[in-house]
């Protein structure tokens, strides 16, 4: 879910060929150009095994319920990054009709005060904290951990957004919540 441009779920699908992997935006233009690409013979880097489709996390799970064994949300802004950093329980609720029952979840995401005070300030977004994090997402029925990550785990995330975090040289918090959906 907020696949962005799409790259994490293209090089997650070709690393793991057996593997289905269903990218999910609210922006269908940003998932153009690795649409057209998938779309290739496999020699021109098609991929049969990489779905990419419009869907919004407030209109979640529309066709795709129940489908998802694992679920990620990787590196989230605007409304899907306040539902996961507040968090908003019956929008966490969505996500997680995604999936199977007790189908597996992570989410990392990461601002920083000053570097990000316009978006903190606009959406709402409180001060990081690992326990109430915690606290409120098995609340919100889900069974996780949650560490903060340096940001050396991000520069390695396969996408061009986690590249630009990573090597803005701005300070930043990034936290890591994993575990499964009750
Ligand atoms: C920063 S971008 C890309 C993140 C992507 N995972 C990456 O690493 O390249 C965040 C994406 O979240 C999407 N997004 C924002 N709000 C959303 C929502 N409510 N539901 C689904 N996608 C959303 C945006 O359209 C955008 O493509």
């Amino acid at each position: 879910m907020g696949t962005g441009d799409g790259t994490y779920a293209y090089r997650l699908a070709r690393s793991w060929p057996d593997i289905l992997v269903i990218g999910l935006d609210s922006n269908a233009e940003n998932l153009q150009e690795i649409s057209h690409k998938a779309s290739l013979k496999p020699s021109k880097g098609g991929l049969s095994n990489l779905i990419l489709g419009q869907l919004s996390l407030e209109q979640s799970p529309g066709e795709v319920a129940g489908l998802a064994d694992s679920i990620s949300v990787i590196l989230p802004w605007g409304s899907l990054l306040k539902a996961m950093a507040l968090p908003e329980p019956e929008l966490l609720h969505q996500l997680a009709q995604l999936g199977k029952p007790s189908s597996e979840i992570k989410i990392i995401f990461g601002y920083g005060l000053e570097a990000d005070a316009a978006e903190i300030k606009a959406l709402g977004l409180p001060d990081i904290d690992v326990n109430a994090l915690r606290k409120a997402y098995c609340a919100a029925g889900f069974d996780v951990r949650v560490r903060e990550i340096p940001v050396e785990e991000i520069r390695e995330i396969p996408s061009k957004w986690a590249k630009k975090l990573a090597f803005s040289g701005k300070n930043r918090t990034f936290v890591e919540i994993k575990g499964c959906c009750r």
